[in-house]
């Protein structure tokens, strides 16, 4: 499928983005809130997904979801969170029987955390860099967003992304910042927050940080 094609077809499947082919962030800035869905965009309570991408149970990134949970928990939210390391999700074949807006012809864990990612009014991307990249255990999950583009895409969500890595240098984590903002751009979400950690190698190396209270008070805020 082209790359236009893509872009329409996801449109096409989503409620109401009339002549709306690609949203930028700063159109998307001060939008405001829509329908009395309890996926709105407003301070009430919310449900939000958070998508772990890690095999570290005790890891930098866990830790950092951890602590955004408590605060998101504290602001009286739900949480559903999918530790995509930990459950069975298959890579997208690209069969292309769903037509960007149906059922899949994969049978796993995604079909558990699919209804929660359509209901979510904020999803969380908490990731390792692995590779200089999303790790391959949360790019499966977001690839499988393929299914549902055509319910997501254009939803009124918040998102925030948080990552660690052990390197120092800002421009390697350019690349992941770009692609997730690209991604949140592209289903007209709204970013709320980002949390990127450098320097993070053993695990746990995160609590000897701020980031800790940075996750927890982007929970809090949200
Ligand atoms: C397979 C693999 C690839 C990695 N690739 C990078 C990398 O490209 N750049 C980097 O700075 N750190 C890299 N790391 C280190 C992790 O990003 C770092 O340890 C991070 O804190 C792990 O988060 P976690 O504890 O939540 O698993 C890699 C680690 C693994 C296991």
């Amino acid at each position: 499928m082209k790359r236009r094609e893509f872009i329409k077809t996801g449109i096409a499947g989503s409620l109401a983005l009339s002549g709306v082919l690609n949203l930028h962030r700063s159109e998307l800035k001060g939008a405001p809130a829509v329908g009395n869905n309890s996926n709105q965009i407003n301070k009430n309570t919310m449900k939000i997904v958070v998508l772990t991408g890690s095999p570290r149970r005790n890891g930098n990134t866990a830790f950092l979801a951890d602590n955004f949970i408590k605060g998101a928990k504290e602001a009286g939210h739900n949480i559903f969170r999918f530790d995509a390391a930990f459950q069975k999700v298959e890579g997208c074949t690209a069969c292309n029987s769903c037509g960007m807006n149906g059922p899949c012809v994969l049978k796993d864990d995604f079909d558990t955390l699919r209804p929660h990612i359509i209901e979510a009014g904020m999803v969380v991307f908490v990731t390792p860099m692995y590779y200089f990249g999303i790790s391959s255990q949360l790019k499966k999950v977001i690839d499988r967003f393929y299914a549902i583009n055509g319910q997501i895409k254009g939803s009124p969500k918040k998102a925030a992304y948080m990552m660690a890595y052990a390197n120092t240098s800002d421009s390697e984590a350019q690349p992941m910042v770009s692609h997730y903002q690209t991604l949140v751009d592209y289903l007209g979400w709204k970013d709320v927050g980002q949390i990127i950690a450098p320097g993070m190698w053993p695990a746990g190396a995160v609590k000897n940080t701020n980031f800790g209270n940075k996750a927890y008070q982007l929970g809090k805020s949200v």
